[in-house]
C-alpha cells in the first residue's frame, strides 16, 4: 500500500480530557520523537498507530492512512521494534533471512550479505550467518531486526520503543531507517535521539501535549551532545573490553 500520509486524530488523555494537540500528519521521510516521563503515554500512542486505532482504544484516537479509516487490518504497513526484541525461532541468522525473504517474494541469497553487513554496522559484536538466532545478544537481535526492516520489509511506517539501551549504534540505526522514505516514530528518553527527529511530541498524562519542531539552534546543541555521547560510548566499550583509559584521545 502506498502511504502518502498518516494522520493521528486526537482523543482523550488518561483523565478523559481532550488532548491538547488536536492531531498531526506525517509523510514518508518524516520522523517524530515521542518524549515524556515513564507513564506519560508513549507506548500507548505507538500501539494506537500500530493497530490503526479507530476510536476503539482507551485513548479514543483515530489513525487515518491517506485520509481514510482502514476497515480491515493492513498487512505489512507497520514494522515495530519493541523494548523486548528477542528471536524465539530455532534457526540460524542466514536461515531466518532466507525464510523472511522468501515470504516477501525477495531473493534471500542476494539479500543475505548486504543485510548482515548493515546489521554489523549497527552492532559492535559481530553477527555471522551461521549463528543460531537464540544466541544473539539483545544488541545483535535489534541490529538484525533493524537491518531487516530497512532492507527486507517494505513497511512504510516504523515504530520504535526506546531503542537506546540496546547495545547498538542508535544514530546509525536511525539513519538506516530514516534514509528510506519511511515514517519513523520513536519513543525515547535519549536527548540525542530526540533531536535527530524532525519534530518531537511531548506526551503528558497519556495525552499529546505539545508538538515542537526541531530548530537550527537545537541542531547545534545536538552536534555537541552527539560528540559527548560518542565519548561516553567509546569509554564504555573500552572499559567493557577490559582495557583501561589512559588518554583522553581514546574517547574521540
Ligand atoms: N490516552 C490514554 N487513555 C487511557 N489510558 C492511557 C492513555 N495513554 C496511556 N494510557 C495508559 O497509561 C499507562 C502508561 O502509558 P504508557 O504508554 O505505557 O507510558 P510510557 O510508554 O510513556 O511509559 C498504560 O497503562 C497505558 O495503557
Ligand atoms: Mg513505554
Amino acid at each position: 500500500m502506498m502511504v502518502e500520509h498518516i494522520r493521528i486524530m486526537a482523543g482523550n488523555d488518561k483523565t478523559g480530557q481532550p488532548e491538547a494537540v488536536p492531531g498531526l500528519d506525517l509523510k514518508p521521510g518524516q520522523s517524530l520523537a515521542l518524549v515524556g516521563p515513564t507513564g506519560s503515554g508513549k507506548s500507548e500512542l505507538l500501539s494506537d498507530i500500530e493497530q490503526l486505532a479507530n476510536a476503539d482504544t482507551r485513548s479514543r484516537r483515530r489513525v487515518l492512512i491517506n485520509g481514510k479509516v482502514q476497515e480491515e487490518p493492513v498487512n505489512g504497513l507497520v514494522a515495530t521494534l519493541s523494548q523486548k526484541t528477542n528471536f524465539v525461532m530455532d534457526a540460524s541468522v542466514r536461515e531466518f533471512i532466507l525464510m523472511h525473504a522468501e515470504s516477501r517474494g525477495r531473493d534471500g541469497n542476494a539479500l543475505c550479505d548486504p543485510l548482515l553487513h548493515t546489521a554489523n554496522t549497527l552492532c559492535g559484536e559481530p553477527i555471522r550467518g551461521d549463528m543460531p538466532l537464540q544466541v544473539l545478544s539483545g544488541g545483535q537481535s535489534r541490529a538484525l531486526m533493524i537491518a531487516d526492516i530497512a532492507l527486507l520489509s517494505d513497511a512504510p511506517v516504523v515504530l520504535i520503543d526506546e531503542i537506546e539501551n540496546a547495545g547498538i549504534d542508535k544514530f546509525k540505526a536511525m539513519q538506516t531507517l530514516a534514509g528510506r522514505q519511511k515514517i519513523v516514530i520513536s519513543a525515547t528518553h535519549d536527548p540525542v535521539l530526540m533531536l535527530m527527529n524532525d519534530a518531537r511530541l511531548v506526551m503528558r498524562n497519556g495525552g499529546m501535549h505539545l508538538r515542537i519542531p526541531s530548530s537550527p539552534d537545537e541542531q547545534e546543541c545536538a552536534d555537541l551532545l552527539r560528540r559527548m555521547d560518542q565519548s561516553l560510548l567509546n569509554a564504555r566499550d573500552i572499559l567493557r573490553a577490559g582495557r583501561t583509559l589512559e588518554h583522553t584521545e581514546q574517547l574521540q
